[in-house]
C-alpha cells in the first residue's frame, strides 16, 4: 500500500480524494499497488465525509510517519504552505502541489531543496488547472528551444469575460458564481487583477528559459478596467478581449506581462471560453502547439494533482528530471515597453482624424465602428513607439490594446 497525506480539504483536496477514491482501480494497476489516503491535514473537521477519520491538524503527525512518503499541499497562500513544503521535502518527502503562489514565489529554492533530499517536487496542477501543459514542456517539447508562450490562464476572468460578452451579465454577478463553482482564488482580486495569471505566467516562463521571475513585479493588468462597451468593440472588431499571459525573449533577456489583448477570431485562443484555458507555445522546432482545457474547478485540477502522484509513486519521476531554476535579477528581466506587436487604437473624432492616426501608426488597417468612433490596427511596433507616435497626433484613445498575434 503507497501512503500519502492531503494538505488542504478544500475544492482541490476534496477532488483529489474524490479521484483517488473513484479510480482505485485503474490508479492501482498504474502504480503496481493500492494508493491510500491516510491523513488529511485541514484547519475544519469533516466528520460526514467518508475519510472523515483520517483529518489531523498536527503536521507533525504526517512528517514523524515513515509510511507517508508523499504529501499532496493544497492548502493555497504562502505560509504555512511553504514551510509545510520545506518540512515535507526534508523529512525525504515528495511533494505535489496545485499552489501557484508557492511554485512562482519560491520554486528554485524548493526545487533545490528536493534535489538536494532526493525526492520531487511537481506543480502541474498550478498552471492550466487539468490542462497537461508542465510535464510536455519538460518532456515532450525537450528537442525545441521554446521561443514563447502565450495564453489564457486564469479561469475565473475567462468565465467573466465570456459571461459578459455572450449575455451581458455583469461583472460582479459572475464573480460571484465563479466563486460558487470553486474557481476563484480565497481572495478574488488575484483573479480579476491578474497576479494569479501572472503567476502563472511566471512559472511558464521559468519551465522555458529557465529564470524565475518575481510575479509581483511583472507588468499586471487586470480586467477590472474592461467594460461591456469593450467586449462589444472587440467583437464588431471580429475578435475577444482576452486577459493573456505572455512570455519570450527580448535580445537574450525574458520578458513577461499580464494584461487584457485584442484577440482576432483566426487565433484558437479567441474561441477559448467560460472556465476553459488556452496556452499557445512557440518553439523552433515544432512550431506552435495549442493545449486547451478546462483551467480551474474541483475534479480538472484534481485530475493534474493526482497525474503528479502517480508520476511519481509508480516511480516515472526523479529528482534527476526535476528543472534547474535561477531567481532572475534586473539584468536578466527585458522591459515590457520593448514587446513588439500589432495594437488597436480606438478614438472617437472624424476621416481626417482617422487619415492621421493610420500615418502615425504605420498601417492601412482600420474600421468605423458607431458613434463617430473608429478603431486602427497598428503595424507591428513597441509600445514605447506605438504610444509616442499616437500622442504626436494630439488624438485621445477611448481603447487601446495589444493584440495576440
Ligand atoms: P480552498 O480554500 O477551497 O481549500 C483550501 C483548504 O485548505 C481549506 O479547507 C482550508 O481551510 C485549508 N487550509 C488553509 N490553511 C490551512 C492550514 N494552515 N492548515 C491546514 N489547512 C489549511 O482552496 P482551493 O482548493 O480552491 O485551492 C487550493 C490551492 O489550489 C490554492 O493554491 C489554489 O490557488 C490552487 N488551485 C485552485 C484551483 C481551483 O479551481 N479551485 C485550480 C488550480 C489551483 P479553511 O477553509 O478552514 O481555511
Ligand atoms: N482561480 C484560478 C483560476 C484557479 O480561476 O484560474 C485555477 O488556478
Amino acid at each position: 500500500m503507497l501512503q500519502i497525506a492531503l494538505l488542504g480539504f478544500g475544492v482541490v483536496g476534496n477532488g483529489t480524494a474524490e479521484v483517488i477514491l473513484q479510480n482505485q482501480k485503474q490508479i492501482a494497476a498504474y502504480c503496481g499497488d493500492e494508493v491510500n489516503i491516510k491523513y488529511i491535514l485541514d484547519l475544519r473537521d469533516f466528520p460526514e465525509h467518508p475519510l472523515g477519520n483520517r483529518v489531523v491538524h498536527d503536521i507533525k503527525i504526517i512528517l514523524d510517519d515513515p509510511e507517508v512518503t508523499l504529501v499532496a499541499e493544497m492548502m493555497g497562500g504562502s505560509h504555512p504552505a511553504y514551510d509545510f513544503t520545506c518540512a515535507a521535502l526534508k523529512a525525504g518527502k515528495h511533494v505535489v502541489t496545485s499552489n501557484k503562489e508557492v511554485v512562482a514565489t519560491f520554486g528554485a529554492e524548493l526545487l533545490d531543496l528536493a534535489r538536494e533530499n532526493h525526492v520531487s517536487y511537481l506543480f502541474e496542477a498550478s498552471v492550466g488547472g487539468g490542462i497537461p501543459i508542465i510535464r510536455p514542456m519538460q518532456t515532450d517539447l525537450a528537442s525545441n528551444e521554446i521561443l514563447a508562450v502565450s495564453g489564457i490562464l486564469n479561469g475565473t476572468t475567462n468565465f467573466i469575460l465570456t459571461k459578459m460578452k455572450n449575455e451581458g451579465a455583469a461583472f460582479a454577478d459572475v464573480l460571484k458564481l465563479a466563486q460558487q463553482k470553486g474557481y476563484a482564488e480565497a481572495n478574488p482580486a488575484a483573479d480579476v487583477e491578474g497576479l494569479d495569471a501572472a503567476r502563472k505566467i511566471v512559472i511558464l516562463a521559468a519551465l522555458a528559459f529557465g529564470k524565475l521571475l518575481d510575479p509581483n513585479k511583472i507588468s499586471t493588468t487586470g480586467i477590472t478596467g474592461i467594460t461591456q462597451e469593450h467586449t462589444a468593440l472587440a467583437d464588431k472588431l471580429g475578435g475577444a478581449v482576452k486577459l493573456i499571459g505572455h512570455t519570450e525573449k527580448v535580445d537574450g533577456r525574458v520578458l513577461a506581462l499580464v494584461s487584457p489583448f485584442l484577440v482576432f477570431s483566426s487565433n484558437p485562443i479567441s474561441h477559448v471560453d467560460d472556465v476553459y484555458n488556452g496556452i499557445l507555445v512557440d518553439t523552433n522546432m515544432l512550431g506552435r502547439a495549442f493545449f486547451y482545457g478546462a483551467g480551474a474547478g474541483k475534479l480538472p485540477t484534481a485530475s493534474a494533482v493526482v497525474a503528479d502522484i502517480l508520476d511519481i509513486l509508480s516511480g516515472r519521476s526523479t529528482d534527476r528530471r526535476l528543472p534547474h531554476w535561477t531567481v532572475a535579477d534586473e539584468a536578466d528581466i527585458a522591459d515590457v515597453a520593448s514587446l513588439s506587436c500589432r495594437r488597436v487604437y480606438v478614438f472617437e473624432g472624424c476621416p481626417r482624424c482617422e487619415a492621421k492616426a493610420k500615418t502615425a501608426l504605420k498601417t492601412e488597417d482600420s474600421v468605423w465602428l458607431c458613434d463617430g468612433k473608429f478603431a486602427v490596427i497598428s503595424s507591428k511596433m513597441s509600445a514605447t513607439n506605438a504610444d509616442a507616435a499616437v500622442t504626436a497626433t494630439g488624438l485621445c484613445p477611448v481603447l487601446s490594446l495589444p493584440v495576440l498575434e
